[in-house]
């Protein structure tokens, strides 16, 4: 099943130019239902949680989290979308070198609690802010290329706080009709990929297809969406 995607490649080169190029079909200009739905389970009660977004982009739901008190990092290769995130949400912003990791560079909010690193995701660490209390993957790990599932999984549990609460919205297709990105991650592989360290729970799934992936030529598109939480060991 995995096989089709397996040796697909997305450069970062390829994804600096899409935002270059405005093709940035993913984005959405409202907060993210999936998110909305289920910020209950994600916060279980609590307040003043430490967000990740890893492949941020410009997604309106870091803002809607930070105006609700919560502190958000980002991280994302292109500047463009970085930038574009503050100026469309009317939030003045910082921007600095991060002296360890070279070429890295943060951009803090000066209102809100949100700041953006522009970086590959595998240069950042919690070296660079500690763990998280949450994280939110939407177009993430289905947007890494499919070699990179298992580096992947392991630098997201690194950044995982013991209470950590990550909610992440997979895709499942038939990868021999569309080769992505997105790509299909199937829950077998959430299993194998976090199984080992924590306890997976499948929240949702729905039909989530729309003209843009009957255009790809897809014959169906199903959204899944799993908690993912450590194991208390
Ligand atoms: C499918 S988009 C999703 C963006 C956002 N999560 C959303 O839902 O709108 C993936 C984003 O990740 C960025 N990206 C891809 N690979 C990356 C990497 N290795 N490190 C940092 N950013 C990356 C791309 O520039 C793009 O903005």
């Amino acid at each position: 099943m995995l096989a089709p995607q397996a040796d697909q490649v997305r450069t970062l080169e390829k994804w600096e130019k899409n935002w270059q190029e405005d093709k940035i079909g993913f984005h959405q200009p409202h907060v993210n239902k999936v998110l909305e739905n289920n910020i209950h389970k994600v916060l279980a009660g609590r307040t003043g949680v430490s967000f990740f977004f890893p492949l941020c982009g410009k997604a309106v739901d870091m803002k809607w989290l930070a105006d609700m008190g919560h502190s958000v990092v980002g991280v994302e290769i292109s500047e463009k979308a970085i930038k574009q995130f503050f100026e469309e949400n009317n939030l003045t912003y910082s921007e600095e070198p991060v002296p360890a990791i070279p070429g890295m560079k943060v951009y803090k909010s000066s209102e809100k609690n949100i700041s953006l690193y522009k970086c590959d995701l595998f240069n950042f660490s919690s070296s660079i802010r500690g763990q998280f209390g949450a994280i939110w993957d939407r177009g993430s790990l289905v947007a890494i290329n499919p070699r990179d599932r298992e580096k992947y999984s392991s630098l997201l549990t690194s950044l995982m706080a013991k209470d950590c609460r990550y909610l992440v919205a997979t895709l499942l297709y038939n990868p021999e009709l569309y080769k992505g990105p997105p790509f299909l991650v199937p829950d077998e592989q959430i299993h194998s990929l976090f199984g080992n360290s924590c306890d997976i729970e499948l929240l949702q799934s729905e039909d989530a297809m729309t003209d843009r992936q009957r255009d790809w030529g897809l014959d169906y598109f199903t959204e899944h969406v799993h908690l993912i939480t450590l194991k208390s060991s």
